[in-house]
């Protein structure tokens, strides 16, 4: 399963780029706006910072919803560097760009996914990652694993090569059973990966290993 980090904070990018199992970022307007970013040269900055932080796979968001204005924004963000992957909405437009950039050979992520015909359109009109959004759809009451366990089996049935990335993850139990069903890949904030490392039993064994050996150099 890749590992990729929901945030444009580039202190918890570079955090999590140190513990050695980062794959990638993914940003959306609502995270760069959280760091304050604003203005086209502050933001295409930005994005190249992520960059040089990271080995590989940015996403990076259009902001316009018409076919025009996200090829010439998505064209824009990937010429930054070659690590950036345009994130494009689930909308009709967007399922024009994702097929423009395919043939285009930019690598894409179909953002906003909620059901499996999205995902199914996204992966026919060539996105590389499609990313249904896990924390939203549990909010209000939906499946989302379910949707992760739909679309792997569509997937699967037509040998597309689309990734699913599962998104708005909120903890690290939604990481885990995004593994069990076969997610290619997860995005969510440092605290859910680190929520990983976490177990007492982990805790009280580590201490009772340095008790012991503390007892037996003190003999
Ligand atoms: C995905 O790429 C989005 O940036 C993100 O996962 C949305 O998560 P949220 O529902 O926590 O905002």
């Amino acid at each position: 399963m890749k590992f990729f980090i929901d945030t444009a904070n580039l202190d918890q990018i570079k955090e999590a780029q140190d513990l050695g199992i980062l794959d990638g970022v993914t940003t959306n307007p609502s995270l760069m706006a959280k760091e304050g970013i604003s203005g086209d040269a502050k933001v295409m900055q930005h994005y190249k910072d992520i960059c040089a932080i990271v080995d590989n796979n940015v996403s990076a968001e259009v902001i316009s919803t018409d076919f025009d204005g996200m090829i010439k924004e998505g064209k824009k963000l990937a010429a930054l560097d070659d690590k950036i992957v345009v994130k494009i909405p689930m909308i009709k437009d967007g399922v024009k760009a994702l097929k423009y950039f395919s043939d285009a050979g930019i690598r894409t992520n179909c953002t906003l996914i909620f059901s499996a015909g999205q995902a199914l359109l996204a992966a026919k009109a060539g996105a590389n990652y499609v990313s249904p959004f896990l924390g939203r759809l549990d909010d209000i009451g939906a499946d989302s694993f379910g949707l992760i366990e739909d679309i792997r089996l569509i997937f699967d049935n037509y040998g597309y090569e689309t990734e699913i990335l599962a998104a708005s993850i909120r903890n690290s139990v939604h990481i885990v059973e995004c593994a069990k069903i076969g997610a290619d890949v997860m995005t969510g904030p440092l605290s859910s990966i680190l929520g990983l490392l976490k177990h007492p039993l982990t805790d009280s064994g580590l201490a009772q290993f340095l008790a012991d050996h503390a007892k037996a150099a003190g003999k």
